[in-house]
């Protein structure tokens, strides 16, 4: 038997099966390409990740898992049912949180330039929305007056990270290497400090602002393996706040960004090990500018969401070219419109499983492509795999964050079902779009009609 994680194994035909569902009877059934979330799946990462922070933090944690990484209501519900919380980027993620009965004090909301209509909603909701500048903060004031009601907020900050400006980080993204300080400073969201004081002495005399937070998300100074550093340096500038204003967040947001073994370090640091650093840091630097401990939230995406997602995708065609390239090429009924990683321009990293025959023998190198006219719809490059058949089920695993959230339809084809599995149990939570779905917002002017 090939365990891949506890719910994801195969079973004694050599069948790939995730929460005991054959994959291929998945594709039989709802069709293919396939999205699969894993219930169980969400529920212990999310478990995991809460744990890692309030088993070592002596103040409430809230774990507003990122919708960005994954919108579905399916998903959300399972993230509700647990307690969790949600972090909305905009009024689009906000919907989403509400029908599944999110619990507004744990939800906040992102984004950089808010519409009038989305810091209402925020507003009426009752959630934190996590403002980001100068400008909508006094937007936020000019609507809470005259909705006659009080705004929730907390207000976005960018560090300076002077320690790592000589630090050099390299990855995927950064192939040439970049330093966390430069990254960090030039990041389009938040406030310098600076402005970050400036911006809480506008607020603390606000009538219909009720100031409550502090908002950081380090992107790439955590991945880089920093988050002592940025952590201190974030409380260090908070004492300084409290100091010349005499306000300290009752909640502190750090942001998502934890590390999954496909991205960063080759050996990430288990999440147990962020809970205590960050946790640590937070306790200590508080406790030397006499600040109370805040209550943490944390908006992991990728952690919560990209094991429990597998994309299932069915071998079309094969083609061998002994003289000229060299090279093989399996055609497969999916394509990299919904391989869609935005933080990942690697793409095809993902591992690819025969979910037919998990421990197929044999190897060839190929080359896994999709079906668009975009010669880079390649979904795994150049990779050493079991020699395919065409009507093999394949499976590629770790897709559950991001690549369905931005999915596209290039090509006028139409985007995936999701299926949620579990316990054996499974159903269609995102329906299979048709052509006519990717064509419903055209129109023809009459002048063309009439020609
Ligand atoms: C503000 C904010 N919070 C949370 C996240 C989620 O990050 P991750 O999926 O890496 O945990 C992001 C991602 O860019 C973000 O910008």
């Amino acid at each position: 038997m090939t365990a891949f994680h506890k719910h994801l194994k195969s079973n004694a035909k050599g069948e790939l099966e995730f929460e005991g569902i054959a994959v291929t009877d998945l594709a039989m059934q709802y069709g293919s390409p396939l999205f699969v979330l894993s219930e169980n799946t969400i529920r212990e990462n999310y478990r995991r990740i809460h744990r890692a922070f309030a088993d070592v933090y002596p103040a409430e944690v809230i774990v507003c898992a990122g919708m960005k990484g994954n919108w579905g209501l399916a998903a959300r519900r399972v993230i509700v049912d647990e307690g969790g919380g949600g972090d909305a980027f905009g009024l689009g993620e906000l919907t989403v949180a509400m029908l599944a009965g999110s619990d507004p004090r744990k939800i906040v909301m992102n984004g950089a330039n808010k519409s009038r209509e989305t810091i209402e909603a925020a507003i009426d909701m009752g959630v934190l929305n996590q403002v980001d500048n100068a400008d909508e903060l006094a937007l936020v004031g000019e609507v809470a007056a005259a909705m006659g009601k009080t705004a929730r907020i907390s207000l976005r900050i960018r560090l300076p990270l002077k320690s790592l400006a000589e630090v050099n980080y390299v990855d995927a993204r950064y192939p040439e290497g970049i330093s966390p300080s430069y990254w960090e400073r030039t990041f389009k969201f938040g406030l310098a400090p600076d402005a970050y004081l400036a911006a809480v002495r506008i607020a603390q005399g606000m009538a219909g602002v009720s100031l409550e937070g502090c908002h950081y998300h380090g992107g790439i100074p955590r991945r880089a393996g920093f988050y002592r550093e940025e952590t201190e340096e974030l409380v260090e500038i908070l004492g300084e706040v409290k100091a010349a204003t005499g306000w300290s967040p009752e909640y502190l947001n750090i942001g998502g960004g934890f590390v999954s073994e496909r991205y960063g370090a080759e050996a990430p640091p288990p999440v147990e090990e962020y809970g205590r650093v960050i946790g640590r840091a937070i306790v200590d630097t508080c406790a030397k500018h006499g600040m109370k401990v805040p209550a943490l939230m944390l908006e992991p995406g990728r952690y919560c969401w990209e094991s429990a997602g597998i994309w299932v995708a069915q071998v079309n065609a094969k083609k061998a070219d002994p003289t000229l390239a060299n090279k093989t090429w399996v055609y497969v009924d999916g394509n990299t419109n919904e391989m869609r990683d935005p933080f990942d321009p690697r793409c095809s990293v993902h591992h690819v499983v025969i979910a037919n025959d998990v421990d197929r023998e044999g190897s060839e190198v190929v080359d896994v492509c999709g079906g668009t006219c975009n010669a880079g719809d390649i979904l795994a490059k150049a990779r050493e795999l079991p020699p395919m058949q065409i009507g093999d089920t394949l499976a590629f695993l770790d897709m559950g964050a991001y690549n369905e959230s931005f999915a596209c339809q290039s090509n006028v084809i139409p985007r995936s079902a999701t299926v949620m599995v579990s316990n054996g149990r499974s159903t269609v939570v995102r329906r299979r779009e048709t052509v006519a779905d990717v064509l419903s917002r055209e129109a023809v002017p009459t002048w063309l009609m009439a020609r």
